[in-house]
């Protein structure tokens, strides 16, 4: 019998019996303003901020919030299991954890935290290259759990290459190409405190530990930590590259490969004719364009053009259950959840992450029974309707 995540809501009820409540919400909306409340404004406004306005943010939210769940009665779903099959990998449940850079700035434990709480939980956990902790350290975290490595494509080919070779030897089994950050967007929480973790050599921990990073500098970094920096700053980030500088990728990784940060269905059917196995419908959380479309906007068309050639995941505003089967509704195969887990580990460490991926997934679980579902394959588009905007 597969777990019910469902269950989650019993283990709380049962241990209030002894006075015992939940150390956070089990509504994740409200994890954002007690994460203003308790973490410094630095990192808060690096996580919780957003490109300009807010906008994009805003819309993500509103994308979702439009569509309206339909549920069905009297469907046998005593029995249900929430199993999917995504990039040839089996997972527990459509989720996954995105990559999220420089956890450091909201607690010491940063990336193997959080990867120990997916492990726990047997969800993906997607290291970004900006992670403040090495891939290495992160991989032995999690023994040989689930894990995704995600790339931001320096532009010496050198450290790419050695990324890939690291990340392949480290256990990473799919990776994921993030493609809408060639610069980093205009972010005004950052930059009204011009707060950026990099420049302090915090995220800069896989390419400070990299022997093809190490040999472009005259001397080692712990002597010129400041020409480190400059060093990664230079590299970062490629805003020269495109689609035909795909095959690099394509020949020095021999395992799944997905595009994230795909909007546009011609974009998505670029990617499939690149030989490329999957995108990630994603905004990047409403941090790089303001005024973009909400990513829940996007994924019809995406799916409509490449949902048979290509796995669709989806990110940018999942924060409750109910977003989970609304995106798959939508076409996508699974879902990314990126500030929701960040909030719980600033909060609580690796038990905070857990917390977020528990709820998310019991909340998910009852909304599928209750819609009249027993497994993600059934969920579709005739389960939504869309409110007028
Ligand atoms: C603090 C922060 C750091 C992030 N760092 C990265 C990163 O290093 N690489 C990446 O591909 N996406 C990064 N993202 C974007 C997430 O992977 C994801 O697309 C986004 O958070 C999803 O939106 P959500 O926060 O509304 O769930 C970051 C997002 C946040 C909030």
């Amino acid at each position: 019998m597969a777990k019910h995540w469902a269950d989650l809501q019993y283990e709380i009820y049962l241990n209030g019996m002894t006075g015992a409540v939940p150390r956070l919400p089990t509504d994740l909306t409200r994890l954002e303003e007690l994460t203003e409340q308790r973490l410094g404004p630095g990192p808060v406004g690096y996580v919780a901020g957003s490109a300009g306005d807010g906008s994009t943010a805003r819309a993500n939210r509103d994308a979702l919030r439009r569509r309206r769940i339909v549920p069905r009665i009297l469907r046998e779903v005593h029995e249900r299991d929430l199993s999917v099959e995504v990039l040839g990998r089996a997972l527990p449940a459509p989720l996954a954890l995105a990559p999220v850079g420089v956890l450091s700035i909201v607690h010491p434990d940063a990336e193997c935290a959080a990867a120990r709480a997916a492990a726990a939980q047997g969800v993906p956990y997607i290291l970004s290259s900006a992670s403040s902790t090495p891939m290495e350290q992160v991989a032995e975290a999690m023994g040989d759990a689930e894990r995704w490595f995600q790339l931001y494509w320096p532009k010496d080919p050198e450290v790419a290459r050695s990324f890939l070779n690291r990340a392949k030897a480290a256990g990473f089994s799919a990776l994921v190409v993030t493609l809408d950050t060639p610069m980093l967007g205009w972010r005004p929480r950052d930059l009204d405190r011009a707060y950026l973790p990099f420049l302090h050599g915090v995220g800069t921990a896989n390419y400070f530990s990299d022997p093809a990073f190490r040999a472009g500098l005259a001397k080692p970094v712990q002597e010129d930590p400041n020409a480190a920096v400059m060093h990664f700053v230079g590299m970062f980030a490629d805003p020269a590259k495109t689609w035909p500088d795909l095959a690099f990728l394509r020949e020095h990784w021999d395992g799944p490969i997905v595009l994230k940060g795909i909007l546009h269905p011609d974009d998505a059917r670029a990617a499939a004719d690149a030989g490329m196995d999957g995108v990630v419908v994603s905004n990047h959380g409403g941090r790089q364009v303001a005024g973009a479309i909400g990513a829940a906007d996007a994924l019809p068309r995406v799916v409509e053009a490449v949902g048979d050639r290509l796995t669709v995941l989806f990110d940018s505003g999942i924060r409750t259950g109910d977003d989970i089967f609304k995106a798959l509704a939508l076409g996508a195969q699974a879902v990314l959840v990126g500030r929701p887990y960040a909030y719980g580990l600033g909060l609580d460490g690796q038990a905070g992450v857990e917390h977020v991926i528990r709820c998310l997934l019991a909340e998910f679980d009852l909304t599928l029974a209750l819609s009249g579902h027993a497994t993600p394959a059934t969920i579709g588009p005739a389960d939504l309707i869309e409110e007028s905007a």
